[in-house]
Order: structure tokens, then C-alpha cells, then sequence
């Protein structure tokens, strides 16, 4: 099958497209036949081999998994004997650790939920990796309830058009930072207010949120917290940071902070599981949430794709479709 597969770590070019073999589908897997991948800022992480600090766990000299991406949507082609919820045929969604730039991948069956029935394959493939963090990071941790004021920083990229819509679903009003090209995309996903960050500092409005999914991070923490209502929850949401060690100086800085101050500051950690999934798909089916698609890319362009994410400023989500 086709596959696109990183052998070193490095830009983009590094890339390519070739053949390798067929996964082998155990007892609980499903082969899935994959449409569409949105790729996203931690694909890029992964090729670049950046922070340093995350190479144990991504391969030490080379990726230990070659083939990138991590978001899937597609058709299930077989499926192992102990797997009941799936049978060939089905159209699915869902994430993948092993590639899912790739003509198939093979996944434990926890890792799929049926494709929501009212969008694309191509935006079915752009929800798990970016719209589970908006979930957890507003429902778990910031724990938004109705009538809550919502500052989502990075509103137009991958993970904030996503929690835009997911705060407004939580019953939050909400505002949505972002440039001066994505004001009309962020009102038009339900935004109640939008800061041009290129015209408005948020952190020196005046105004306080009981929640901010900062995913940006370009502010100090302590210019943040100004805008962040006493009893309030900053949650931090950018991997980007330092070659060595990524965001993990601001995390700990947040973590001391936390603890001489009302104000709960903490980093998101990511678990996808299947449980959320099938709520984003209620969310999506009832149309309280619509993926935003950026762009679509054919996968020989998949490179593209990753410089584009790797970038920083796409507006809503890239696909490649496959
Ligand atoms: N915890 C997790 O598991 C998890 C999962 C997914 C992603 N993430 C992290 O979340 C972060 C965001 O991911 P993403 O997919 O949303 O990224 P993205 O798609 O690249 O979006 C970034 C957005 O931020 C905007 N932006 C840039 N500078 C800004 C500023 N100063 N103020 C406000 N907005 C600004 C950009 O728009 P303009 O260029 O027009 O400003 C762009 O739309 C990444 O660092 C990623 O690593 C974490």
C-alpha cells in the first residue's frame, strides 16, 4: 500500500511517498480503508523530532513510527475476530498511533466511532486530534457551565474552531482571539465577541473570563492571568516552546504559580478514547458542531500539508485525503 514515510527527522522534505507492506489485522483491529487525514501542529513536532526532550518517546535517532499523521476517517475493509461493533462497509472515524497517511490503517477497535452522518469524510477526518482537547480542556478541566464567559485564544486554528463551538454548545459566552483575516470565519462558527489580537491586547482589555484555552501562548503567563477572573481555570494548549524541552518551562511555571493563587493555570493532556469520540459525534450530528476545513491535499502533496500546519497559521483544518 501507499504510505507516506519519514525515515529521519527534518522539514517536510524529508517526506515521501512509497510503498510499504500491509498492516496485519489482529483479533480486536479494524482495517480501515482510509479517505481523509487532517494532519496537524503535532505531526510537524514529530517530523522535526522537536522538543528533544520528547525523543524517547518519539525514537531516540529516528522516528520510531516512519509513517505520519493521526486523525483517520474512512471504511472499514475487515476486522478482526473479536470485533463486534464493526463490520466491512461501515464508514468510521477515529485516531491512530501507527500513520494514518497511509492507503489503510489498522487500529484497535476503541479507536473508531461511526462516521457522523451529516459531514464529509474530509471533515470527519479533522475532528478527533483537534476537537477532543477543545472538549477535555472546556468540559474537564476549565469545567465551563452556562452563562460562563469563554476567551479562546487561537480561535481560527485547528483545536480553537473546534472549542468555539463547543463552548457555545456548553452554554458559554463566548470571545474568540484571532488576526484581523479570520474575524468574519470566528464569528460565523458562534463566537459572541471577537479581540483582533493585531489591533487589541486581551490581557490589557479590562475585561475577565471564568475560562481561557490559551493555544497560542505568544502572552507571559502572569499578562494572561490579569484577564483571568479570580477562582478562574487558564488551561495551556501549545506544544510549541523551546527546541529542548517545548512548553514544558511554562507548564512548570504555571504548576508553582497554581499554588499561591486562586486561579487554576494547567497544561492539557491529551487521551483520546472512544467514550468522546461518540460525543463529538452527537455534537456534530445534532449541529452544534461543524468541522472547518483550511484545505484539502491529494497524499503525494502530504508534505505541503505539514509545511503549511507546521507554519502556524492555518484557519481551521488541513486535510489530506487519500
Ligand atoms: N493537548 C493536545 O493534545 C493538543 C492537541 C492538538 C493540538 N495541540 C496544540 O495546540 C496548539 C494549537 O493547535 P492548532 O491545531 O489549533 O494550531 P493551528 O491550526 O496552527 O492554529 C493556530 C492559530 O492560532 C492563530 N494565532 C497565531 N498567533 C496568534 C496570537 N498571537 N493570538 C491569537 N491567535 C493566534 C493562527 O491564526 P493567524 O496566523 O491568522 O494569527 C492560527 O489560526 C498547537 O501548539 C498544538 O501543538 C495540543
Amino acid at each position: 500500500m501507499k504510505a507516506i514515510v519519514q525515515d529521519v527527522y527534518g522539514s517536510p522534505e524529508v517526506l515521501r511517498l512509497t510503498e510499504i507492506d500491509m498492516p496485519a489485522v489482529g483479533e480486536g483491529d479494524v482495517l480501515v480503508a482510509v479517505h481523509a487525514a487532517a494532519v496537524h501542529p503535532g505531526d510537524a513536532f514529530i517530523l522535526a523530532g522537536v522538543p528533544y526532550v520528547a525523543r524517547p518517546a518519539f525514537g531516540l535517532r529516528r522516528p520510531r513510527v516512519g509513517v505520519r499523521g493521526y486523525d483517520l476517517a474512512g471504511r472499514v475493509e475487515t476486522v478482526g475476530s473479536n470485533v463486534q461493533r464493526f463490520q466491512p462497509g461501515d464508514e468510521v472515524f477515529g485516531w491512530t498511533t501507527t500513520g494514518s497517511l497511509a492507503e489503510y490503517v489498522c487500529v484497535p477497535q476503541d479507536n473508531l466511532a461511526p462516521k457522523p452522518a451529516n459531514i464529509t469524510v474530509e471533515q470527519a477526518g479533522a475532528v478527533t486530534v483537534s476537537a477532543m482537547p477543545a472538549l477535555h480542556a472546556l468540559r474537564d478541566a476549565a469545567k465551563v457551565q452556562p452563562g460562563h464567559k469563554v476567551l479562546i485564544v487561537g480561535a481560527s486554528g485547528g483545536v480553537g474552531t473546534f472549542a468555539v463551538q463547543i463552548a457555545k454548545s456548553l452554554g458559554a459566552e463566548v470571545t474568540g482571539v484571532c488576526s484581523t483575516r479570520n474575524v468574519d470565519l470566528v464569528r460565523s462558527i458562534g463566537a459572541d465577541h471577537v479581540i483582533d489580537y493585531t489591533r487589541e491586547d486581551f490581557t490589557r482589555s479590562g475585561r475577565s473570563y471564568d475560562a481561557i484555552l490559551d493555544n497560542v501562548e505568544a502572552q507571559p503567563l502572569s499578562a494572561v492571568r490579569r484577564a483571568l477572573a479570580p477562582g478562574g481555570t487558564l488551561v495551556l494548549n501549545s506544544g510549541r516552546g523551546s527546541r529542548w524541552i517545548g512548553p514544558l518551562g511554562r507548564w512548570a511555571k504555571a504548576g508553582v504559580r497554581s499554588l499561591f493563587t486562586r486561579q487554576t493555570l494547567r497544561p492539557l493532556l491529551q487521551r483520546e478514547n472512544q467514550q468522546d469520540l461518540v460525543v463529538l459525534k452527537e455534537l456534530i450530528e445534532d449541529g452544534a458542531v461543524t468541522p472547518v476545513i483550511d484545505r484539502t491535499y491529494p497524499l503525494s502533496d502530504a508534505a505541503q500539508a505539514l509545511a503549511y500546519v507546521g507554519a502556524g497559521h492555518a484557519r481551521g483544518k488541513a486535510v489530506v485525503t487519500v
